[in-house]
């Protein structure tokens, strides 16, 4: 059994909107809705958990009702932070074991290919990342110097799904209930920190799986969407590298 885990219990504060982002319209539809939709047609799914931003899971409830998303069991209120969320659907996924998939609601271009990696690599792994690699350099600063640049080569910048073996997630979430020192964090860090024995293997993400966190993001998923392509642009065809070298064609997308 695989449980499609959709976080939505934020308020977005960096946003900056009335209404919580993942009730934001883009392409046409709720953000949330967006994301539901991509677990409500994946093969690998057979289940969904939403978990809402408090007071606005009738909302929740009418996008999926209006959809006809058939593998959402429940919608519960989230907590204060994301951790307390994730203890949430932790308690309302049952006591059978099942592979677990957190997602953030406002990923909204996820696609089927990462699904399914997640869950084939809970067949070998208790535990599984999706992460990319930086573009950018990375460098540590602490009270406004400099004190570390990574190699970019090791970087990696973490997404979701944060996929799990419930037995395990629920594990690491128990030695962290004895910590009185808990800092929030992802869910993959929990394993990390409270299951040091337990391997995090990573699935490759994707660049369109983009999180929606500032205002300009919400136009970056809109145009994204507008490209209706659940995979990224193809490279430049070899005949027109001339051309994007002269300056004449800025960007080429295949397909
Ligand atoms: N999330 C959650 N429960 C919380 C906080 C966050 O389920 N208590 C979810 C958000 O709804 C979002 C995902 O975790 O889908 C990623 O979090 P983030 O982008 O930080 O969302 P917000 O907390 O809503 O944003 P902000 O920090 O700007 O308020």
């Amino acid at each position: 059994r695989a449980v499609g885990v959709v976080l939505a219990g934020g308020q977005g504060t960096r946003v900056g909107l009335r209404l919580p982002k993942q009730l934001l319209k883009v392409a046409g539809k709720p953000l949330l809705e967006h994301t539901l939709e991509v677990f409500e047609t994946s093969p690998d799914i057979d289940e969904i958990i939403v978990l809402m931003a408090p007071g606005w899971t009738e909302d929740a409830e009418k996008i999926i009702q209006n959809a006809g998303f058939r593998k959402v069991t429940r919608v519960l209120e989230g907590g204060e932070t994301r951790n307390d969320t994730t203890r949430r659907a932790l308690e309302a996924v049952g006591p059978d074991e099942a592979k677990v998939l957190f997602h953030d609601a406002v990923r909204p271009l996820l696609d089927h290919r990462i699904i399914a990696d997640c869950v084939k690599a809970l067949d070998t792994f208790a535990a599984v990342d999706v992460a990319i690699p930086s573009a950018d350099t990375i460098v540590v600063v602490d009270d406004g110097l400099i004190t570390d640049i990574p190699s970019r080569a090791r970087l990696r910048r973490g997404q979701t799904p944060q996929a799990f073996r419930l037995s395990t997630i629920r594990r690491a979430y128990e030695v962290a209930a004895d910590d009185p020192n808990f800092a929030a964090t992802d869910d993959c860090a929990v394993v990390l920190r409270y299951l040091p024995e337990v391997p995090i293997t990573v699935v490759e993400g994707s660049e369109r799986n983009m999180k929606v966190t500032y205002p300009i993001d919400v136009f970056l998923a809109d145009q994204l969407f507008r490209l209706g392509s659940h995979t990224p642009p193809s490279p430049v065809p070899t005949e027109h590298a001339g051309e994007l070298l002269a300056g004449k064609t800025l960007v080429v997308f295949g397909g």
